[in-house]
């Protein structure tokens, strides 16, 4: 989508989106002698300008009809309903037949970053992925390519500076989240990361099996052991922050496929397990999106990448594996292999750049799932000012989080008879048992949150920001976290 900003509305067609807050209409005066008309459309249509609710009429002032959409913002200050406002308009004309789009927000208080969050709901809402629908129709197609916002001072380069580049970041999360398994496996994952990361300054490092193994990461390579795909350890290092100050890490599952392995998932619905990368998704999409907005943080992303098969060679239950930091794992299940792999990851990730802030992002438990469907994800924590503040940084970009506990008495439950630790505990408190775990690779120090995103980075039916499918989830927490901490 072509994202443009001006002064006043250019000239040729274009379908025109006008912000209606509630009862407040002020914005329809510029429709002048139509408007009586055209209001009258709007409320057969039931239209009060709530937020979210839209209408469509049509103006004939110039000669040639003009497509107008009248879009709710319910009322309140502008920027609460921004983000909306541009998804809802995009969500109406994509496949309208409409190809240019008009969004006047002329006299309405739309102060820069507001106009700016028009531009970035409407951008984040136009991504989709149509390269396997070879047989689309021409009526299916989309039509919408460029969207110009008017009136509003400033908001290009507040655009230009704090969500173009984000709104890149998540659209990379969305297309490795949508890729089927047989197309994105670790090697795949890494390359187009790679491509995407090209010119923006961010530096990119791999580690391959034999590395890993001569680093002693039995946890991570046990997951991998019955792939017929070699796995990878993809690192992204941003230094856009004071020389020398320690960096923030961030952590991905990237299991690109999870069949659940020897201890193997039901059939039905398996195919969503081909977004068990979706931590490892978002985290390359928030690493690409603060190199491309120069954000002023030292950040080090690593995704963990392996792929969880059944095979001949496949670990076994009961195996016990030997984790990187010398911690020795009673595999139960093999489907609990997210924090195998993560494990690794953080031991590695400490040992290399001695973070002293370190947050893990996995589709790890389903039980997560059940306990906060699909509006939240789960946060779990060592430092109550750490999860405040990714608590913050959720409701700021819109990825919500919802804290969860940790506690001794949970830690208990994944003690193992013949190994240091064991990778499930009981099927009640799932995911706090899961991110228990994940709590024993965290060193001494560091202050440490894990971010359980099953319920959230794939999504049944549409959203503000996203259509039905892939989310992006976990890129907007993420880049918020940075510029409200690391770069405040
Ligand atoms: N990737 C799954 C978790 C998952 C399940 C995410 C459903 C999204 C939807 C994870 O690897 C897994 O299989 N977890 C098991 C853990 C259990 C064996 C302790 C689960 O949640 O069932
Ligand atoms: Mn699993
Ligand atoms: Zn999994």
């Amino acid at each position: 989508m072509q994202i443009s900003f001006a002064a006043a509305r250019p000239a040729g067609s274009f379908a025109l989106v006008l912000p209606v807050a509630g009862s407040e209409r002020s914005a329809l005066q510029s429709l002048g002698a139509e408007r009586a008309a055209i209001e009258g459309a709007a409320k057969a249509q039931r239209f009060e300008g709530e937020l979210g609710g839209s209408a469509e009429a049509w103006s004939h002032a110039d000669g040639s009809a003009r497509r107008i959409l009248l879009v709710g913002t319910g009322g309140g200050q502008p920027a609460d309903s921004a983000e909306k406002l541009g998804g809802t308009a995009v969500a109406k004309l994509l496949t309208s037949g409409v190809t240019k789009a008009v969004i006047d927000l002329s006299g309405l208080g739309y102060d820069a970053d507001a106009a700016a969050k028009v531009a970035l709901g409407a951008a984040l809402r136009s991504w989709r992925y149509d390269l396997y629908r070879t047989k689309l129709k021409e009526k299916q197609k989309p039509t919408l390519t460029e969207i110009v916002i008017v009136g509003a001072d400033g908001a290009e380069s507040r655009w230009n500076e704090r969500y173009a580049g984000l709104v890149e970041g998540v659209a990379l999360t969305k297309e490795l989240v949508t890729e089927p398994a047989n197309i994105i496996y670790a090697e795949t994952f890494v390359e187009r990361v790679r491509a995407a990361a090209e010119g923006t300054g961010l530096e990119i490092e791999v580690l391959g099996e034999t590395e890993m193994r001569e680093l002693g990461m039995g946890a991570l390579l046990g997951v991998n052991q019955g792939s017929m795909r070699e796995p990878r350890l993809l690192i992204m290092k941003w230094n856009g922050g004071a020389k020398g100050t320690s960096p923030l890490a961030l952590i991905g599952k990237g299991v690109t496929f999870d069949t659940g392995g020897i201890s193997i998932k039901p059939a039905a619905g398996m195919e969503s397990m081909k977004w068990d990368m979706g931590g490892a998704g978002a985290v390359a999409g928030a690493m690409l999106a603060l190199a491309k907005r120069k954000a002023k943080a030292n950040v080090v992303g690593l995704c963990g990448l392996v792929e969880n098969m059944p095979d001949g060679r496949a670990q076994r239950p009961g195996d016990v594996v030997t984790s990187m930091n010398g911690q020795t794992i009673e595999v139960i299940n093999t489907d609990a292999e997210g924090r195998l792999v993560l494990a690794d990851v953080m031991t590695y990730a400490q040992r290399t750049f001695r973070p002293k802030t370190m947050i893990d992002l996995a589709t790890l438990t389903g039980a997560m799932v059940i306990s906060l469907g699909h509006e939240y994800a789960g946060v779990f924590s060592n430092d109550d000012s750490l999860a405040a503040e990714l608590q913050a940084a959720g409701t700021k970009s819109g990825d919500k989080l919802w804290r969860m506990p940790l506690g001794e008495a949970y830690d208990r439950l994944i003690d193992s008879p013949i190994a240091d630790i064991k990778n499930v505990g009981p099927r009640e408190g799932g995911s706090i048992t899961a991110a228990q775990f994940l709590q024993r690779f965290v060193d001494e120090g560091v202050r440490w949150a894990h971010l359980d995103v099953a319920g959230v980075v794939w999504s049944d039916k549409p959203g503000t920001t996203f259509d039905k499918g892939a989310t992006g989830f976990g890129v907007r927490v993420l880049d918020q976290f940075v510029e409200s901490t690391a770069e405040a």
